[in-house]
């Protein structure tokens, strides 16, 4: 059985056929999802999806994107929802400067500010950090943001990169880009990280993996991502579901 480490089912998509959605994830062996927020309103329906589906577990945050909108309203939500036992971790915060819209000072604020949340809640953070590795990984050093554990979702960095954020208490995960003929470097990261860190995700509504690339992602698609994988370790795909089974119960302290 797998675990979708990151997926936004509150994305309107996604939403609109959860049902049917969460029935194919299950036949496809996809046993829990995790349902990531990314401004306020996401974090909202993602926790009450959590409260109301036994397989789906949540995550808050403010996404680099949204950064400007992180106040001290917002916090005191998340802080309330964090300490809620299906909210597993705060997320997905980070940076983002390939697109850059919040600011650079307003995105590494916001990503200050909810590491110090998952430290006062006492949960893992969920990286999201695109061209700005950097940034993210002396921001990670300097406040201990790893001290409870963390993922580095949607991983995109290089191998001495994926090594430092695994010593700093991180996993890595891989989505759909994984799958892609032009991802060498994620695929060389694949294989040389230590298996009881790597994690899989969809990222759904984004990201398809091959060979459904173009089409709008879901959970059951994260099958692909496991039989990348294991393609590329030279393991079965059931081991692969396995460990990344484990290493996603372990970051997200899941029980049942
Ligand atoms: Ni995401």
């Amino acid at each position: 059985m797998i675990i979708d480490t990151h997926a936004h089912l509150q994305d309107k998509q996604l939403r609109d056929n959860l049902e049917i959605i969460l029935t194919r994830a299950e036949q496809a062996g996809v046993e829990k999802i995790i349902c990531v927020g990314y401004d306020l309103q996401s974090s909202r329906d993602a926790v009450m999806m959590a409260r109301k589906y036994k397989q789906i577990y949540a995550a808050v945050g403010i996404h680099p994107h949204d950064a400007k909108t992180l106040t001290n309203e917002v916090l005191e939500k998340f802080r309330d929802w964090g300490k809620e036992p299906k909210v597993v971790a705060i997320g997905e915060i980070g940076l983002d400067y390939y697109r850059d819209l919040s600011p650079r000072d307003k995105q590494q604020e916001a990503f200050i500010e909810q590491i110090k949340l998952a430290h006062e809640v006492g949960k893992p953070i969920i990286i999201h950090d695109r061209d700005a590795h950097q940034d993210v990984i002396d921001i990670v050093k300097e406040h201990r943001a790893g001290k409870n554990g963390g993922i580095m979702h949607c991983y995109s960095g290089n191998l001495p990169l994926a090594m430092e954020s695994i010593k700093q208490g991180f996993y890595i995960s891989f989505a759909g880009p994984v799958t892609y003929k032009n991802a060498k470097k994620a695929q060389e990261v694949v294989l040389q990280i230590p298996y009881n860190r790597l994690l899989v995700e969809t990222d759904c509504p984004y990201l398809t993996p091959e060979p459904l690339r173009g089409k709008i992602n879901e959970p059951a698609n994260v099958r692909w991502v496991v039989q990348k994988i294991a393609e590329l370790r030279k393991q079965h795909p059931d081991e692969i579901a396995y460990l990344t089974n484990r290493n996603a119960r372990e970051i997200y302290r899941i029980k049942d």
